[in-house]
């Protein structure tokens, strides 16, 4: 089976609003999260979608089901972790309660505040981990990247050909993730912000999937106000998809 996993278990410190994750603010005429949710259910390969959201938000994200009129028939929603991967870990352990455990599911890992993902993108992911069992989005980078070991200088610039922005979604053969990740240290566990990575550290291959720049993560505010004006282009492109 197939399952979408939106991780919503952040409280969007960087954001600097008071009072409301970021997923859960307005974007035009309904919450980033909702844009989003409307996205995986668009597609049909997708069983089940799982949210993580975070505790206090539970019976909230509920409510906006409704207030949305989501059919909830595919969809279930579980309490988030300490941080992102641990709300991965919740979604999966989530399903394997409901389904079980089967070397052939697959989980589409994406986040919230991507509400632009599009649907190529979520079935290029589900052909490729199902093919390949892990895979990233990313998009070639655009800036030339210059990396520093001290802050002050400049120790190189790598070849820009060979740089990519990562994104979400990530997906990946649910097994495998969960049984890397439960044989990987504890000081690992609390440096890793990327469930990619948790493939790496073991050596295992993860395939890339084309990106769009326009995926973009609504991180700060400036996030959010190109966000709306976004929103607002995508009523115009009605093929935007
Ligand atoms: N996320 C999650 N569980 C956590 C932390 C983050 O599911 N414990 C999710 C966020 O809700 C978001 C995605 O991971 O959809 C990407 O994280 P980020 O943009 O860093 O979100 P926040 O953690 O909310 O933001 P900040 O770091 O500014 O607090």
């Amino acid at each position: 089976m197939i399952f979408g996993a939106i991780v919503a278990g952040g409280i969007g410190s960087r954001m600097g609003v008071s009072g409301i994750p970021k997923q859960f603010m307005n974007l035009g005429d309904k919450p980033i999260i909702i844009h989003t949710l409307e996205k995986f259910i668009l597609c049909d390969k997708i069983n089940y979608i799982y949210i993580g959201v975070h505790k206090d938000w539970t019976v909230y994200m509920d409510d906006l089901l409704d207030k949305y009129k989501i059919d909830k028939e595919r969809i279930f929603i579980v309490k988030g972790g300490d941080d992102r991967n641990k709300t991965i870990m919740n979604i999966i352990n989530g399903i394997e309660k409901k389904f079980g455990e089967s070397d052939s599911h697959v989980i589409v890992t994406h986040d919230a505040v991507r509400p632009f993902v599009t649907l190529r993108i979520i079935q290029d992911n589900i052909d490729m981990a199902v093919s390949y069992g892990a895979c990233d989005t990313a998009a070639p980078a655009i800036d030339t990247i210059v990396e520093s070991n001290d802050g002050k200088i400049i120790s190189s610039i790598p070849d820009r050909r060979k740089l990519y922005q990562g994104q979400t979604p990530q997906s990946f053969k649910m097994k495998k993730l969960k049984n890397l990740y439960e044989n990987i240290s504890e000081s690992e566990k609390s440096i890793l912000t990327d469930a990619c990575k948790i493939f790496l550290l073991k050596n295992e291959p993860v395939y890339l999937v084309k990106g769009e720049n326009s995926n973009i993560k609504i991180t700060t505010i400036e996030d959010y106000k190109i966000a709306q004006a976004m929103v607002k282009g995508e009523k115009i492109e009605p093929n935007f998809n």
